[in-house]
């Protein structure tokens, strides 16, 4: 397609309508021009493609197999994983001609309470923006786009459509950023969607500094800016601001404002033939790579499924190695999700599957012994006594109980936010009954987000499931029944109580407006800053085995910050049973001139070892994982000096740790002006001169001997403390008239000019 001859041939009309799209589901087409239209489908973990028969049923999607939900596949630390996940996608729009699946979601999980963090990787944004990276590179090696979602910071259901997130500058880049930045460059996702939320009171539809000055500019994307579903507010300052195309579009009243906007001069029409040409750049290339013959395997699709959730699951308890359980007891499956698991969240990514693995059905591949009781309803959260009755007597009649609960429907949802961290009362009311007569119980839980857990200390082993897609249930079996060995680590915090969370005074803020008073202290780093407890750290995951970590190598232990450097460590299976580990890197600054958190997620890698075997994971660190955001440069910064290079099997358990020395060229911009600091000014040796008259001044006045030699070491420190800040222009008052306000303009010029 040669984009800009057909651009010159499309009228303004015709081009202001090419940015929005023809319906909920497509982009248009110009048939005169040979322009054709393609689909774009919800996701991310899974094909929601609205069925052709379906009319106006806006929400009757063709049957499809349902993957486990960001929240869950975060947890496996594994970008093979989620390539593969990525592969089988692509394969599937391929097979259903869509040419772009909407997803996947790497906003930050500011707070646990967020309705769709279920959507979303992690607190973390170094993981979350890798695991979205091969996520997307599986997808689209398959020749289908993806979008990645949503453009930033929507990291709150209240009123997503209006709220504006203030954030500050390094915030905004080290964290809510940083979770798109690798994904985007790294991946090359095909489009991006902008959030529906402001920042700091621009609309993200709007805002020309996020989608053109960082996203195109700094980080070099090609393809385009769709919106989210209805977030367009003023069309014509979002082609402006580079937002290519508006879904699903506005039956054509918002395309007439582009015109209107180009015909008054407010709107320069190159911006819309910009728009125009990244559509289709994209369209040209998605269409040329459609394969007609493709075909999808359900069955399949629904094993790998399974196969993925289990590698996701994370075993956070396991005392007395209650499990895997043994199949010769006699076992009591409680819990209504035993027999129909939540395995999916609402909303937009809701996957219309007829093929749900529970385990109930599933466990009969293992044992013959297991007999179940409902214990609680899902469509309301009243405690029945008869149900929890039943369950109490099952568990006090068999060896050991396993209790499958977490969150219904009602409890998380795209469209609003949780309101509390409590599991329903009937569940947690079942667990402690249960416990109380059943010493041997295991609780299974499904639910997208943290919970509070008043029963912990009274169960012995706790499987954490996120929403493990369709397959849950035989993945559920065959970690419990020890077929497949837990490796999942925690890529969230959870905390002991809600209101230990750091987003809790400000979290869904107050009207339109949130303000993120927690700054970069996100999760973990929040929890290690004020060296809290917490229920489960991030990071956090048993295993059936122990690995032993050893043998830390650093490639240097003096480094510049543009070299990179090679870290690798020794793991080694030492218990009895295969399995795989997810081995942690986190950087540590041990001086900053900035407030850094104790340490940053930086690499991971999982490796798989038969017992008693060793392997070497490898890791790269660049410029970037020593690096902070500066406000002073505007730009990410290392400062030299030593860092702790901390390996850790989870952000709590640090195995190991080196230092690694890194010098520098970075250096801050020095403005002096009447208002800097003296004590700025000694902390460089080479401009005290400048300022030694002042410093003269002041003795006399305060009748101290002008030579600080003179002075006993602590007077000398004392006077140097009183006046480090003290700002230039003070010395005015306090040299009583003897510095004039053009000798403090003098210094500052000849510092500034040094
Ligand atoms: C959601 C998006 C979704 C879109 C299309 C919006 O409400 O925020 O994530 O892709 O709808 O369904």
């Amino acid at each position: 397609m040669d984009i800009k001859k057909i651009i010159s041939e499309l009228s303004l009309e015709e081009k202001a309508s090419l940015c929005s799209g023809e319906d909920f589901w497509h982009t248009k087409t110009v048939q005169r021009l040979g322009i054709p239209s393609v689909m774009v489908s919800d996701g991310p973990h899974g094909l929601r493609k609205q069925a052709p028969d379906s009319g106006d049923k806006f929400n009757q999607s063709i049957k499809a197999v349902c993957f486990p939900a960001a929240c869950a596949l975060a947890c496996s630390f594994d970008r093979d994983l989620l390539f593969r996940l990525g592969q089988a996608l692509g394969n599937e729009c391929q097979a259903e001609n869509v040419s772009i699946i909407l997803g996947p979601g790497t906003n930050i999980k500011r707070s646990p309470l967020c309705g769709r963090n279920f959507e979303y990787f992690s607190e973390d944004p170094f993981l979350a923006s890798n695991i979205a990276a091969s996520h997307i590179k599986g997808v689209q090696s398959q020749g289908v786009g993806t979008s990645l979602k949503h453009f930033f910071a929507n990291n709150q259901e209240t009123r997503r459509m209006s709220i504006s997130e203030e954030i500050d500058e390094r915030t905004i880049h080290e964290i809510y950023l940083s979770a798109f930045e690798t994904a985007v460059k790294d991946a090359k996702p095909e489009t991006l969607m902008c959030s529906y939320n402001k920042v700091n009171g621009v609309y993200s539809s709007e805002n020309k500094w996020l989608l053109t000055d960082i996203l195109r500019e700094k980080w070099g994307f090609e393809g385009f800016v769709m919106s989210d579903w209805g977030a367009v507010c003023n069309r014509a300052a979002g082609v402006e601001a580079g937002l290519d195309l508006e879904m699903p579009g506005s039956g054509g009243v918002n395309d007439e404002e582009i015109v209107k906007a180009v015909k008054n001069g407010t709107l320069d029409e190159s911006a819309v033939d910009k728009c125009c040409e990244n559509i289709l750049r994209a369209v040209d290339k998605l269409v040329s790579a459609h394969r007609e013959d493709a075909v999808w395997d359900k069955n399949a699709d629904h094993e790998l499924a399974a196969e993925i959730a289990a590698q996701c699951m994370i075993l956070l308890k396991n005392e007395d190695n209650i499990l895997p359980l043994d199949k010769n007891k006699k076992i009591a499956f409680i819990g209504k999700f035993a027999e129909s698991p939540r395995f999916q969240g609402g909303g937009s990514s809701h996957i219309n599957t007829d093929n749900i693995s529970c385990a109930l059905a599933e466990s009969a591949a293992y044992s013959n012994n297991i007999s179940y009781a409902q214990g609680y309803v899902t469509d309301k959260d009243i405690i029945d006594e008869q149900l929890i009755n039943e369950a109490v007597e099952l568990a006090e009649n068999n060896d050991i109980a396993v209790i499958f609960a977490g969150l219904t429907d009602l409890f998380e949802s795209e469209g609003f936010d949780r309101s509390h961290m409590s599991m329903p009362q009937c569940q947690n009311e079942l667990i402690r009954r249960v416990a109380e007569v059943q010493p041997n119980t295991i609780v299974i839980l499904h639910n997208g987000a943290p919970v509070e857990m008043p029963w912990i200390n009274s169960v012995k082993g706790l499987l954490e499931t996120y929403l493990g897609g369709e397959g849950t249930g035989k993945a559920v079996c065959d970690i419990i029944f020890g077929k497949v060995n837990p490796s999942g680590k925690l890529a969230e915090t959870f905390p002991l109580k809600l209101s230990h969370n750091p987003s809790y005074l400000s979290f869904p803020g107050e009207g339109d407006l949130t303000r993120y008073s927690e700054g970069i202290f996100v999760g973990y780093r929040y929890y290690d800053y004020k060296d809290m407890d917490v229920l489960f750290p991030f990071g956090f995951g048993l295993s059936y085995t122990d690995f032993e970590y050893s043998d830390l190598k650093l490639s240097s232990n003096n480094i510049s910050s543009n070299d990179q450097l090679t870290v690798t460590v020794t793991v080694k299976n030492t218990g009895n049973t295969a399995g795989s580990e997810v081995v942690q890197l986190y950087v540590s600054d041990k001086e900053s001139s900035v407030i850094r958190p104790v340490k940053e997620l930086k690499g991971f890698e999982k490796i798989f070892l038969e017992p008693g075997q060793s392997g070497t994971v490898s890791f790269t660190l660049n410029r970037r994982s020593f690096a902070f955001y500066s406000t002073l440069t505007h730009d990410w910064f290392v400062e030299s000096g030593d860092f702790e290079i901390l390996i850790g099997s989870s952000s709590r358990d640090i195995r190991l740790s080196d230092t690694v020395n890194v010098t520098s060229e970075d250096k801050f911009p020095f403005v002096c002006t009447p208002d800097t600091t003296m004590g700025d000014i000694f902390a460089k040796p080479e401009l005290k001169k400048f300022v030694d008259p002042l410093v003269d001044s002041y003795m006399a006045v305060m009748d101290m001997s002008s030579d600080m030699s003179e002075l006993g070491e602590s007077t000398r420190l004392m006077l140097e403390a009183q006046l480090s800040d003290m700002p230039l222009h003070a010395m005015v008052d306090f040299s009583s008239g003897k510095i004039r306000h053009e000798d403090i303009a003098d210094i500052c010029n000849k510092i500034n000019n040094v």
